[in-house]
């Protein structure tokens, strides 16, 4: 019998094991499990099989009135018995019950178990992008001469990304690592996720802008979520965060849509970025609305 509840503090240590198991232990759960334990508007559930905890996910806001949901995960031994499902449905109604129209999450493209569970709940994919990641092995950035780098405000990179070819191919989204924002509703608070903003003038407007976030702990990754404008300027943006951030590890989430890709793409392979895959999308979002509401523009 599954038994669903909401996680204390006494299940760090079982919500740590399970978590230990996942994708060779490179899961991010560890390092963001105490701040979801005391989120005041946030929930994070687990799922007992006969008193022990075999599962755990967690909610929280984008907005007010709209939900996401990451980080479930079933322990391997527990796993295909219906506890993540079981779970999932618990989560979601639950969201409901506090007041979401709306209910968003992202996922692997070939995780199959997810999106099983998510499509017969009735979510829909409505945006996709590419990962791309950039390591140690990947060669030295190319040395570029500086077309003119200067800081935009936030209205500023606020107003470019809003009328950016990348954020219509994403449909709105603005990836910040695997989260996922509705940037229209909200651009100067969603803007905060990514402080590090550059880009390049051209006459009173901007013609390129980059948007990152340093790596949560030394040596992590820096995370790309904008890159869109001239391509002329793309290095140079790259070279000068990767001083200014002091990192030569990246991740990023590119807008894809088949053939509708965002522009950075070509030019970030170029430099050194690779995909998991073949450079087609692989991580979807999902949406599930209460009602008429649909796209992620209409928030
Ligand atoms: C995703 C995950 C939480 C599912 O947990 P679970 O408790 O095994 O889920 P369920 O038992 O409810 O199974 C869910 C669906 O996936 C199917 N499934 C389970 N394992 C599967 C597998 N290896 N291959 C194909 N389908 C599988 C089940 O049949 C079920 O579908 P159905 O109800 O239509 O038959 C679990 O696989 C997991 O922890 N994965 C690693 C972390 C992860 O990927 N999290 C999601 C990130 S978005």
């Amino acid at each position: 019998m599954i038994r669903i509840r909401r996680a204390t503090q006494q299940d760090t240590e079982r919500i740590l094991a399970i978590s230990a198991q996942v994708w060779d232990g490179n899961d991010y759960v560890p390092s963001i499990l105490a701040d979801w334990l005391v989120d005041p508007s946030g929930e994070l559930l687990v799922a007992e099989v006969d008193d022990a905890v075999a599962s755990f996910a967690y909610r929280t806001w984008l907005l007010p009135g709209h939900a996401w949901l990451q980080g479930i995960r079933t322990d391997p031994a527990y796993r295909g018995r219906g506890v993540g499902r079981a779970l999932s449905r618990a989560l979601i109604d639950r969201a409901w019950r506090a007041g979401a129209a709306r209910i968003s999450l992202s996922t692997y493209f070939d995780n199959t178990p997810s999106i099983r569970i998510i499509e017969s709940l009735g979510f829909e994919r409505v945006a996709s992008f590419v990962f791309l990641e950039r390591t140690e092995e990947a060669p030295p950035l190319p040395a570029t001469a500086d077309p003119g780098v200067a800081e935009p405000t936030p209205d500023e990179a606020a107003r470019f990304i809003l009328a950016s070819s990348s954020l219509a191919t994403a449909r709105g989204w603005y990836p910040f690592e695997w989260l996922f924002l509705p940037f229209a509703a909200r651009p100067e608070a969603f803007l905060e996720k990514t402080p590090y903003r550059i880009g390049v003038r051209s006459g009173d407007g901007w013609r390129s802008l980059l948007c990152a976030s340093p790596g949560r702990g030394a040596g992590d990754a820096s995370f790309l979520s904008f890159l869109d404008g001239d391509s002329r300027d793309f290095a140079a943006l790259v070279a000068k965060a990767s001083r200014d951030l002091a990192t030569t590890t990246w991740e990023s989430m590119i807008p894809r849509r088949g053939e509708d890709v965002a522009p950075a793409l070509p030019s970030l392979l170029e430099l050194g970025f690779k995909p998991w895959q073949d450079g087609s999308e692989d991580v979807l979002c999902y949406d599930l609305v209460a009602s008429h509401l649909k796209g992620c523009s209409d928030a």
